[in-house]
């Protein structure tokens, strides 16, 4: 048994590595914006919005009788599906913040409260894919992401995964104007491989 804090824990992939983290006897303190929607899965929900430094910091400090934490799981992200030439700035803030900047407040605020062999995951995307019309501050931020998480892995020198799911059916995509690949996995599965990939001990990214 372990214990595991995870960020963003309200959405479809969030949601589904606390409940499998539970369900393998796991200590879970789940952080999102929406902590009573959790409560069923585990007792210890916090409120957190990852893009507020002080919202960070007092999720952390309720966090914290439950530290160390063996592993560590970023989940939150948003996305908007609108070109350069429309986008407000307060829309590219809100990309970047969810999938980038919140990812660097969450692990920045959490690293005192990580074991020596703590595994830290962000779910990230196979960005190189995104770089579509309209997906440019997506795209920006998952690759923005992953050059941190390199640069992390060497800085404390503990495991470092980026998850780059494809499609994966979770309300995620009820935000852009696209159709659910028939083929999209569930948040279940993905979860699952993030567990195995634990287990493992498995560096670097993920892609699954
Ligand atoms: N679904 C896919 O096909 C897919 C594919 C590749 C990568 N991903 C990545 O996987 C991660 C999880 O996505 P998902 O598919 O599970 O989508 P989701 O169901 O929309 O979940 C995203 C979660 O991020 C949370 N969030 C956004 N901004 C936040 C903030 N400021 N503070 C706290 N929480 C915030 C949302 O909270 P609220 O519930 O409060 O809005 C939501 O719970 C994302 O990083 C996404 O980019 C998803």
């Amino acid at each position: 048994m372990a214990n595991a804090i995870v960020w963003g824990a309200s959405g479809g992939i969030g949601r589904a590595i606390v409940e499998a983290l539970t369900t393998a006897g796991h200590v879970v303190v789940a952080v999102s914006r929406r902590p009573d929607e959790l409560s069923t899965l585990t007792p210890y929900t916090v409120y957190g919005d990852v893009t507020r430094p002080e919202s960070v910091a007092e999720a952390v400090r309720l966090a914290q009788p439950h530290a160390p934490f063996e592993a560590f799981f970023y989940a939150a992200g948003d996305i908007a599906s609108v070109r350069a030439a429309d986008m407000s700035l307060e829309d590219w803030r809100r990309i970047l913040d969810a999938n980038l900047t919140g990812a660097f407040l969450c692990i920045q605020a959490t690293l005192p409260y990580l074991a020596a062999n703590a595994h830290l995951f962000f779910l990230g995307a196979i960005h190189e894919r995104l770089r579509l019309p309209g997906l440019g501050a997506y795209a920006a931020a998952k690759a923005g992401l992953e050059a941190f998480a390199d640069a992390l892995r060497k800085e404390i020198r503990r495991p470092v995964t980026v998850v780059r799911p494809g499609a994966v059916a979770t309300p995620l995509w009820n935000k852009v104007p696209f159709r659910l690949p028939p083929n999209a996995r569930s948040p279940q599965e993905i979860a699952e491989a993030i567990l195995q990939a634990w287990a493992e001990g498995r560096d670097g990214n993920l892609d699954l």
